[in-house]
């Protein structure tokens, strides 16, 4: 984003795995699926060997047709600037975030204020399987099945007063656990926001997990936001507080440049990034070098359930 600031097109070879390994992840794969019985799950699963957690869950909404990004590739290509600003620095930093004893800070314009412990947003709904595309500001994307369930499910239990218009998220911020702090790259902690209809919109996710476990902390344990319809910024991750308000909220990228990143920051391949196109990506694990990359979709293919929420807004103003 800011640092890294790599066009879309730059990518290098070592960033896109070659098309025969990927065709041997694919065979690998397959075969630890048939000893797994992953076939419950609707995805493929690679081997548990070193993996986490199982978490269990049911089947839900919105699975899609396309592949699913490999696990590998989810787990170790990510921003998560809290623990280093290089695609591999959070699988390799990571490790040192404790997950537990954990809760999130519910707070502001909401009857019941109050921590919510980790173990009771465990179990606060069912968890069910989202297949999600996800499309990152910079010009990749990924296919990943996340568990969780909607952020509505939390919004209607803690009751959020009648002036509780946004919703904004705080993430961990602990120097001791992550190295990335050191760097004045952002403002920390990281922050983001919501408006209240984006927030209870049913495609709004507390996530969990990803794959058939729990998630790995690299992608955000123990608990994230994702918001499919949106670039990956505004999924925030390693949540501590939530907090019901008035006012818009500051949010992490849009204060740090507020002429490149909007408050509201959907997926539009209209609206350029001031520094390159957004009308293409290049999908994770799966286009190659040379292949030509796929156009990027309006509200990233959610259009059909998002865009009512955006009715008579001119989105070139609210970008
Ligand atoms: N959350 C925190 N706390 N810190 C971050 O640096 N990066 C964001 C988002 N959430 C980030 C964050 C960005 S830029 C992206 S693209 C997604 O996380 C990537 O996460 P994922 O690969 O696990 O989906």
């Amino acid at each position: 984003m800011l640092i890294r600031v790599t066009r879309p097109s730059d990518c290098t070879e070592s960033e896109v795995t070659p098309e025969r390994v990927f065709r041997n992840r694919r065979r690998l794969i397959a075969g630890a699926t048939g000893l797994v019985g992953a076939g419950m799950l609707g995805v493929p699963m690679t081997g548990r060997a070193a993996r986490g957690p199982a978490l269990k869950h049911n089947p839900g909404p919105f699975a899609t047709e396309e592949k699913v990004t490999p696990y590998e590739d989810v787990t170790t290509y990510n921003n998560f600037y809290e623990f280093g600003t290089a695609k591999d620095d959070p699988a390799r930093h990571a490790h040192m975030l404790e997950t537990r004893p954990w809760s999130v800070q519910v707070e502001g314009e909401v009857e019941r204020e109050g921590p919510v412990d980790i173990e009771d947003l465990l179990k606060l709904a069912p968890l069910e399987q989202r297949i999600y595309r996800m499309r990152c500001v910079e010009g990749w994307s990924m296919v990943i099945p996340w568990i969780g369930y909607p952020l509505s499910a939390l919004i209607d239990h803690v009751r959020p007063t009648g002036q509780a218009k946004y919703i904004a998220f705080e993430t961990k911020e602990d120097p001791e656990q992550m190295p990335g702090l050191r760097y004045p790259v952002l403002k920390w902690p990281y922050v983001e926001g919501l408006r209240m209809d984006e927030a209870r919109h049913p495609l709004t996710l507390l996530t969990l997990g990803l794959y058939d476990e729990v998630l790995p902390n690299q992608n955000g344990a123990p608990v994230r936001i994702v918001v499919p319809w949106k670039y990956g910024f505004k999924s925030a991750k390693s949540l501590v507080r939530i907090r019901f308000t008035q006012r818009q909220p500051v949010t992490s990228w849009n204060r740090a440049a507020p002429h490149e990143y909007g408050f509201y920051s959907n997926v539009n391949p209209q609206v350029d990034h001031p520094r390159w196109s957004q009308a293409t990506e290049r999908r994770i694990g799966e286009d190659g070098f040379f292949r030509r990359k796929r156009e990027t979709l309006m509200f990233n293919g959610y259009a059909d359930e998002v865009s009512g929420l955006y009715a008579g807004m001119d989105l070139t103003k609210y970008f």
